[in-house]
């Protein structure tokens, strides 16, 4: 149903007018080789553009902008690209955590300043999807996210390899002395094979998936490998179809609503998702004003099963899950937990959208009745380590520690840990507890992904793959082990992890949802008087503001001042 008029647009402004500054934009317009039937009543859509040389996750985003340009003309709009701040999770420092709240602020800034009717969110590298979302969410205009879809599976003599995961498995195996030099050069030629996100269930698979599940990509998006033919025909389609939606005024927020999120939760879950997820929901509810806790992620936890057998937590890879049937498909199996009512970017309920999914391989996509996993794909910690809460995977950890009593090993910072970790008179057995501190928001700062600690040289020798580690910061969406993360509130503001003395005996019950530092709450109390909080490193510039304004781990990480749906008001053209 078509509810805008051509003089409704809000390019109008811009273009349409017989005075001083629409002039200045008609003209300029015509320098840059445009006729006037190019753009006069039509959608202007924005196309967000994250492409960049130091991106390989994004390396193929400047031909997909161009098949959303082919999409756009055709269903009769004018498309924009504007180019905006890659975050590149290889490159990056100190880590991209530390420029999410950046890009969303570029994104809705970019939308508000310039004369756009809708957008199209082209990112996939993971801080990228919800800096986009969160962005796009805040100007609330028509938005469809174009994700940049998974790599092909990787190749080392013959045996499949997965970002971040074998990364892990066989630096690990080469600390312990069991490959060589020649071996792990050959695994760094072989494991990243063409252009895309991580092809592991990890961090950027799990919030495009999330992109789709809240209804803002069209159905099947996410999980078409980048280099497909089927990935720029999707670009195309997402640039036709915005085009509609800006005709029917279908904007972010007429989508969201809380049963959507329960539906991307529920996703996130059933394919054993990163714990990262968790910090992005937040922050892309909060956007969106919809109250989400951490809570919420345990609740579903406990009902929802895992149902993809996706590397870190099972044996497959996305280009594997895509031939499988893809996100449909999955969501199709999962469809008894999920709210089918919801509406998407296609004008469509979900429940339509997924209509005709099918699952060709049943041990990549598993049914309810024959899951991966029963239950539990993420768990919310709490006690008077994590009085805030604290985040685990079970699923990529060794059963044995989900119970689990040991003695403190403590790191004060990354460097500290780094320095001692592999020393041979590090006092340390497997029963151990590895507890690193100021890793998180503010203390790093920018949260970023240390929570999956070195297991220490001697005891990956005497074959120990797995341990209990405790932390306030994030860890890969590729890595596994039992990590304890996201502790709130963080050692560097004086959470209860600042505390922690090394011997002390930390207890982890998963099953109970329990991590408590058995000290009296007398010498607690104690300790926290001698506390001294440590200064932050930033005098000034973006690092000062995003100490200023962090929030913690269990309110998402955003910026205070971004939070929220207060309306701001139209940029005035004069
Ligand atoms: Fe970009 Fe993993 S490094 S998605």
């Amino acid at each position: 149903m078509l509810v805008k008029d051509p003089r409704s647009l809000r390019s109008h402004r811009w273009f349409g007018l017989d005075d001083l500054r629409s002039f200045g934009h008609r003209s300029r317009a015509a320098s840059m080789g445009c006729v006037q039937a190019d753009y006069a009543g039509k959608p202007v859509i924005a196309i967000i553009n994250t492409w960049s040389d130091i991106n390989p996750c994004h390396s193929h985003l400047r031909e997909r902008a161009e098949d959303v340009k082919r999409g756009v003309w055709q269903a009769g709009g004018f498309p924009v690209e504007m180019p905006a701040i890659t975050l590149g999770e290889t490159f990056q420092k100190p880590t991209t955590m530390m420029y999410r709240n950046l890009l969303a602020m570029e994104t809705e800034e970019l939308l508000r300043s310039y004369p756009a009717d809708g957008c199209v969110l082209l990112g996939g590298c993971d801080k990228t999807t919800p800096a986009l979302l969160m962005g796009a969410i805040s100007m609330n205009l028509p938005a469809i996210f174009v994700p940049a879809g998974p790599m092909l599976r990787g190749n080392w003599r013959g045996q499949i390899l997965g970002s971040g995961s074998d990364v892990s498995k066989y630096w690990a195996e080469r600390r312990a002395g069991n490959i060589d030099l020649q071996a792990w050069m050959q695994i760094e030629q072989g494991i990243a094979r063409s252009a895309g996100t991580c092809m592991t269930m990890g961090t950027a698979s799990t919030m495009t998936s999330v992109a789709e599940a809240l209804g803002l990509s069209l159905p099947g998006a996410s999980s078409i490998p980048a280099v497909d033919a089927n990935h720029p025909k999707m670009a195309n389609l997402s640039g036709r179809r915005i085009v509609e939606m800006v005709w029917e005024d279908l904007k972010p927020r007429n989508i969201l609503n809380e049963a959507s999120f329960n539906n991307a939760i529920a996703t996130v879950l059933a394919l054993g998702g990163s714990t990262n997820a968790v910090i992005h929901l937040l922050a892309i509810a909060g956007r969106a004003g919809i109250t989400l806790t951490i809570d919420r992620f345990d609740e579903l936890s406990r009902k929802t099963p895992l149902l993809a057998n996706l590397r870190p937590s099972g044996k497959y890879l996305m280009e594997d899950f895509y031939y499988a049937g893809g996100l449909p498909a999955l969501l199709k199996a999962l469809a008894s937990q999920l709210d089918l009512q919801c509406l998407t970017v296609t004008g469509k309920t979900l429940r339509e959208n997924i209509a005709e999914a099918e699952t060709y391989n049943t041990d990549v996509i598993r049914s309810v009745e024959s899951p991966v996993l029963e239950s539990g794909g993420l768990a919310i910690l709490r006690g008077n380590l994590a009085p805030n809460g604290a985040v685990m995977k079970p699923a990529a950890a060794e059963s044995a520690l989900w119970k689990h009593a040991g003695r403190a090993v403590v790191f004060d910072t990354y460097n500290e840990m780094n320095a001692r970790i592999d020393a041979p008179d590090l006092d340390v057995d497997a029963n151990s507890v590895l507890v690193l501190r100021n890793a998180g928001p503010k203390g790093a700062p920018g949260m970023p992904e240390w929570g999956n600690l070195p297991i220490p040289q001697k005891l990956l020798k005497a074959g120990i793959r797995d341990m209990l580690r405790i932390s306030d910061a994030r860890m890969s969406g590729t890595s596994y082990g039992a990590c304890v993360l996201h502790v709130s509130p963080e050692s560097f503001v004086g959470g209860p992890l600042a505390l922690v003395r090394e011997g002390d005996i930390i207890e982890l019950d998963v099953n109970a949802r329990q991590l408590h530092l058995r000290v009296s709450e007398e010498e607690l109390a104690r300790r926290r008087a001698a506390w001294r909080p440590r200064a932050g490193i930033y005098p000034r510039g973006y690092g000062k503001l995003f100490l200023q304004h962090i929030t913690q781990a269990h309110e998402g990480c955003d910026f205070d001042f971004l939070e929220g749906t207060a309306p701001i008001p139209e940029p005035e053209i004069h």
